[in-house]
């Protein structure tokens, strides 16, 4: 945490200390073994931004969705829910009710996937700091334990190859929306099915003319939620081993 605190420090203009960064390539690993074994390297701030730059609307977009599929500690997720709260702040920082709302809206929108449990326990805890610093929230609050059920859901611990959990099963991923009034709705979706949609729009293609509703049935549509409601699922999530308790 603390490594990835001191990162997310480097402004994008503090040019001195990215050119630090760039000298010192032992920030972005953890091992040498770690390297070899699974490429893991992480991403300076700087080049994230740069990179975020490339889909500048996309990033400021409350309800755009992202998925990282190789998450690691979660730079990019990060970076792109920070933009996204800043949007929040912009659009509705008059109304509190409003604010919270989109805030827990945002955060829905970013997945992840990461192969390793330490990475993703580490990227679930700052992602949840930077909602909880950004909504004043303490952890017997509904908003952070809401928000940590959402991360539980969303930060998948697995194999982005094989689209399977660490556990063996199919990833899945839920759509998330906001209906207003407090309430949000969930859809679930395999993300071995998704990933079909370019080759099932193709041309020629036997199911080129359905609409994509017809091919992409979600595994699972659940009512609308209120956030106290989703704050319920945290009991659960919070009694089961932890990611990094199962490696
Ligand atoms: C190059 S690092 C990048 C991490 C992060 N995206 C960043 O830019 O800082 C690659 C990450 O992918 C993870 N990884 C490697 N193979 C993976 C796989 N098949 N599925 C999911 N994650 C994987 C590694 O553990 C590592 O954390």
């Amino acid at each position: 945490m603390a490594r990835v605190a001191e990162r997310r420090s480097l402004g994008r203009n503090e040019h001195n200390e990215a050119t630090l960064e760039m000298h010192w390539p032992m920030n972005y690993v953890k091992s040498k073994q770690r390297v070899a074994d699974h490429g893991e390297v992480f991403t300076p701030t700087w080049m994230v931004e740069a990179m975020l730059d490339l889909v500048k609307g996309e990033t400021e977009r409350i309800d755009s969705r992202f998925l990282e599929p190789a998450c690691g500690s979660g730079n990019f997720l990060v970076q792109i829910l920070q933009r996204k709260l800043a949007a929040v702040e912009l659009k509705f920082r008059k109304s509190d009710f409003e604010k919270r709302h989109y805030a827990l809206l945002a955060l829905m929108c970013t997945y992840g996937i990461e192969l390793l449990a330490d990475n993703i326990a580490e990227c679930r805890s700052n992602m949840l700091e930077i909602l909880a610093d950004y909504l004043n929230l303490e952890e017997s609050d509904n908003q952070y334990q809401a928000a940590f059920y959402v991360l539980s859901q969303n930060l998948i611990h697995g194999d982005a190859l094989s689209m399977r959990t660490s556990d063996g099963q199919p990833i899945t991923f839920a759509e998330w929306g906001y209906l207003g009034k407090g309430k949000f709705q969930r859809r679930d979706f395999r993300l071995d099915i998704l990933t079909q949609a370019s080759a099932y729009s193709a041309e020629g293609d036997l199911f080129a003319n359905l609409g994509k509703h017809e091919i992409f049935m979600p595994t699972k549509t659940y009512p609308p939620m209120t956030v106290s409601e989703l704050a319920d699922g945290f009991i659960h999530v919070a009694l089961a081993p932890s990611p990094r308790e199962e490696a």
